[in-house]
């Protein structure tokens, strides 16, 4: 179906050829003189192709002829009536069975339109187009492709079996294992199976030949990438800074670790590295080391992880302080307020130090947590519960990072609001009692609250006798 169309485009080509116009879309692509899709010739013939275009040529050979082969011969020329043609004639001489393989005419400038032959150079000898040394070539395994056993034949017609070490043979079936002359055979789904020593056989004239294929699955697999620091790293300028990323791969894979880090380029950091197996895993460590930090350190570690086609990284962010420092100031002022029965009240002042401080807490010159059980400190802030007016004081927060002889303290009143409460309330509630008219009476209000509260008297007369609530209304 193909050939017949080819010979038609071709045929049409060239009657139009002899009238020599130029009509649109004639030599949309070069054309060869050949019009099989594929010819076959024996070994030290000669091999001559012709093809004709629109603009300048050029020819893609089979990667089995050498660059600089003297034995090819192009000859280019301008033809046609009006010489506005271009033809290539090559020529190759002898041809030798390497040199089987697809032969393609190319416009120079418009390398998508070409025209190609697949040429076979037989040799009953020399059945297969490579000729393998005893130590049997590598062949690579990916996930989701097909494997390709590239013993491709310089006869088309060619009988080639695939038989796995030391002796499965394995037959085409047109659906998952499929023979092809041009490539070779190839399995589409290839499993397990097909790790291992395999050969293409072929005998001619009695002769077996063969061609040697060891499979190998590379395995890519990275289970995890670990830094020993994740988040912030806060350091100090001459100090050293270590990181490890710890790598977690599969059995039998190799893994590349590379760093990205500010000082990169000056060099600055040194490398280690070291494997090692766990029963099911690979473990794959590198340690990047910075003897004495400087400011120009300070920055995002990258720790890069490569295996094959697999990626994955991790990073943290250094942080590198000229000096120690305790910074210390109050968030709300020095006077801070809670109310009596209040769940909890946190005293946090702004703490800003590195390295760590150590601190403590003092309630009116004694350690906090030693005189109430309610009192408790998380992180650096002072947490009361069950608020009591007994609460107030003054609180003093201590920090000090006693190996660069730093301190600060910060002092924090904590006012503790009460609501007034009536004394008299509390006692049992007194009956209206009569006393003389004319006598002199004191009457009592004990009020009690933080701040002290105003106390305000005010009279209510007696309704007038007789004049009950009903009459009111
Ligand atoms: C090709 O030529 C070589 C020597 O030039 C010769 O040894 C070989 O037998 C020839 N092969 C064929 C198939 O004619
Ligand atoms: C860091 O690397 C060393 C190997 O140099 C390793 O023994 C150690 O377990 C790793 N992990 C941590 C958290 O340091
Ligand atoms: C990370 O690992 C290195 C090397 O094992 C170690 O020197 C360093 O202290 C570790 N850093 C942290 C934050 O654990
Ligand atoms: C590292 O590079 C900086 C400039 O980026 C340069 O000032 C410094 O001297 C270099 N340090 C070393 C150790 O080469
Ligand atoms: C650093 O790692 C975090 C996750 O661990 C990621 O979200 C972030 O994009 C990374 N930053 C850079 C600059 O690669
Ligand atoms: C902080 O308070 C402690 C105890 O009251 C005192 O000994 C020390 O001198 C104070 N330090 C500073 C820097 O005020």
């Amino acid at each position: 179906m193909f050939d017949i169309l080819f010979v038609m485009i071709f045929g049409l080509s060239g009657r139009v050829l002899t009238k020599d116009t130029d009509t649109k879309g004639r030599f949309s692509s070069p054309v060869l003189d050949v019009t099989e899709k594929q010819l076959v010739i024996e070994r030290n013939q000669t091999l001559q192709l012709s093809c004709r275009g629109r603009w300048e040529l050029q020819w893609v050979l089979p990667s089995g002829v050498p660059k600089l082969y003297p034995d090819t011969h192009i000859v280019n020329t301008q033809c046609g009536k009006k010489s506005n043609q271009y033809c290539s004639r090559l020529t190759l001489s002898p041809a030798l069975t390497q040199h089987t393989g697809s032969y393609r005419c190319r416009y120079r400038q418009k390398e998508r339109k070409q025209t190609s032959v697949y040429i076979y150079i037989t040799d009953s000898q020399r059945p297969f187009v490579k000729v393998q040394s005893e130590i049997p070539d590598v062949v690579y395994m990916k996930e989701g492709e097909p494997l390709v056993f590239p013993c491709r034949v310089t006869n088309p017609d060619a009988k080639v079996s695939l038989v796995k070490f030391p002796l499965h043979r394995i037959t085409p079936d047109h659906r998952n294992i499929i023979w092809n002359s041009r490539q070779g055979f190839i399995i589409r789904s290839p499993t397990f199976f097909y790790i291992g020593l395999f050969s293409c056989e072929t005998i001619v004239d009695g002769v077996k030949y063969t061609n040697k294929f060891l499979t190998h699955r590379p395995v890519n697999k990275i289970l995890d990438v670990y830094l020993n620091s994740t988040g912030l790293v806060h350091t100090l300028q001459g100090e050293m800074l270590a990181l490890n990323c710890t790598v977690t791969a599969e059995w039998n894979s190799r893994v590349s670790i590379s760093w990205t880090y500010p000082q990169k380029a000056n060099g600055s950091a040194i490398i280690s590295k070291r494997i090692s197996r766990s029963r099911s895993n690979m473990l794959f460590y590198s340690v990047l080391t910075i003897p004495s930090l400087s400011k120009a350190d300070k920055g995002l570690y990258k720790c890069q992880v490569t295996s094959g086609p697999s990626k994955r990284e991790t990073n943290t962010t250094v942080i590198v302080y000229d000096q120690p420092f305790i910074r210390l100031k109050h968030r709300n002022g020095p006077v801070v307020q809670a109310f009596a029965g209040q769940k909890s009240f946190r005293l946090t002042p702004k703490l800003k130090a590195f390295p760590a401080p150590e601190i403590i807490w003092l309630k009116d010159g004694m350690v906090a947590a030693e005189r109430c059980s309610r009192y408790h400190v998380d992180g650096f802030s002072l947490v009361i519960r069950d608020v009591a007016e007994e609460d107030a004081g003054i609180y003093t927060i201590l920090t000090g990072i006693q190996q660069y002889g730093l301190f600060q303290n910060l002092t924090i009143t904590l006012v503790v609001n009460v609501k007034p409460q009536i004394g008299e309330k509390s006692v049992s509630s007194q009956q209206p009692g009569t006393v003389q008219r004319g006598s002199r009476q004191a009457l009592h209000c004990t009020s009690h609250g933080v701040p002290p509260p105003q106390i305000q008297w005010l009279w209510h007369p007696c309704p007038p006798k007789g004049l009950g609530p009903a009459r009111l209304a």
